[in-house]
């Protein structure tokens, strides 16, 4: 179908850790991660063991009509888990879509309010067709053709400092950018009195790794609280570990009233969930939510096994360790080719943005995608993000042996020389 695009024309047969390998045998190191999913590693010897051992006890008897042990023990460790100090209780779901859907829908159900602010560049899923397409902040490709869109979603200019819509800069601006929120947003397009919630991801992922400032997270979590609005904070591409803390809003300071996680959640099998504080989840209307697949047997052994070697393996300061290698990387680039505009991320979760003049910030799409094609002839793959399709960001495994980042980095280096002809 013409409507899914592909990023690598190529047939993966096989992966340990963070390498992958084609139908023709050639070996590539993975960047990707299935796109921030598979965060242990390919064939996680520990994590296929558990899920045998699973399959062979029970499948699927769906968490609406028994209770099962993999699921209710899931739930209490993520609630514990989950940023902040609150009691929580736990949703789950199968995509990050759905869980961001049925973060809405809580939020609306409990709070009687209708409005639901979200980010320009933000991306918040498109496969139920809901709430979270409607939040999603770029239009093409995500939203081309499929209005009306479920309504009652506004969306706000995100704190992109290096493309900051208000033409300023970084702090002296005094985040204009809330200013502009707090004194214009609410009292012209959308009140606060009949506002539910602002979605947030604190690192936007799709939007190109940008990273929102550590005031403005605070100021707005800030603002919100005073205005009994509540905070929603998309952890699908940028939680479990990746930016150094188990969740990407531990980084600055700020609990969030409900949470969204995936993609890393299960290392590939389908699971996603809510995590809400427990005083709101108590209030939502009894049989409102659900789904036969939600929260299956399998995905949540493997969640639960996910959980325990992060934890044991201390992987999320291994992503600040893995980070600072790779940020030295960049940061040399930068100094070395004029076209890397920008360097920027938080823990592993690091990206660069082309341009193709400093100044004028024009955005280098076409040689992004040259630099992107060059790499995986040389055995690297690589992913496109950003407004623009200009940024590469890398999402390499957290258990990724430090040799092969240093190998992918090298290869990253080479295929921007070679496309750049330097
Ligand atoms: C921040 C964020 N939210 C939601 C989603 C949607 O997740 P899914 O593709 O599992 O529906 C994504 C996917 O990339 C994402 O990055």
């Amino acid at each position: 179908m013409k409507g899914v695009s592909l990023a690598h024309p190529i047939t993966i047969v096989k992966g340990r850790n963070a390498l992958l390998y084609d139908i023709n045998g050639k070996e590539y190191v993975d960047f990707t991660s299935g796109i921030g999913v598979t965060s242990l590693g390919h064939a996680n010897p520990e994590l296929v063991k558990t899920v045998t051992e699973q399959l062979e006890k029970l499948w699927h008897t769906c968490f609406m009509v028994t209770n099962y042990p993999s699921c209710a023990e899931l739930a209490e460790k993520l609630a514990k888990i989950a940023p902040g100090v609150s009691e929580k209780q736990v949703l789950f779901q199968n995509s990050g879509s759905e869980a961001v859907d049925n973060a809405i829908k809580i939020a609306r159900q409990v709070t009687g309010r209708y409005y639901i602010v979200s980010y320009e560049n933000s991306f918040h899923g498109r496969g139920a067709y809901g709430f979270a397409l409607s939040a999603t902040g770029k239009w093409k490709p995500y939203k081309v053709g499929f209005d009306p869109l479920p309504p009652g979603v506004e969306l706000i200019p995100y704190p992109y400092c290096y493309r900051c819509p208000f033409k300023q800069e970084y702090p002296g601006c005094g985040l204009a950018c809330l200013d502009y929120v707090k004194k214009w947003f609410i009292n012209t397009r959308v009140p606060l009195e009949r506002t539910a919630g602002f979605l947030i991801e604190v690192v936007q992922g799709e939007g190109g790794y940008v990273v929102a400032p550590l005031d403005y997270v605070r100021e707005l979590k800030k603002f919100l609280e005073e205005n009994n609005v509540l905070l929603i904070d998309d952890e699908v591409q940028a939680g479990w570990g990746r930016t150094g803390k188990l969740w990407a809003i531990e980084n600055f300071g700020v609990e969030p009233d409900i949470m969204t996680t995936a993609k890393a959640i299960a290392n590939g099998l389908p699971l996603s969930a809510v995590v809400g504080r427990k005083e709101l989840m108590e209030k939502t209307h009894p049989g409102s939510f659900g789904g036969t697949y939600g929260g299956n047997p399998v995905s949540c052994a493997a969640a639960l096994k996910v959980i325990e070697v992060m934890q044991r393996d201390r992987l999320p300061e291994r992503a600040v360790e893995l980070g600072e290698m790779v940020r030295k990387r960049l940061n040399e680039l930068y100094e070395k080719y004029e076209i890397v505009g920008d360097v920027r991320g938080l823990g592993v979760m690091q990206a660069i943005e082309l341009v193709k003049d400093r100044k004028t910030k024009e955005p280098a799409s076409s040689e992004t995608s040259k630099v992107i094609d060059k790499a995986r002839d040389k055995g690297l793959l690589l992913l496109k993000a950003g407004l623009y399709h200009n940024v590469i960001r890398l999402h390499p495994p957290l258990t990724i042996e430090k040799e092969i980042l240093e190998k992918g980095l090298d290869l990253l280096e080479e295929s921007l020389k070679e496309v750049l002809k330097v």
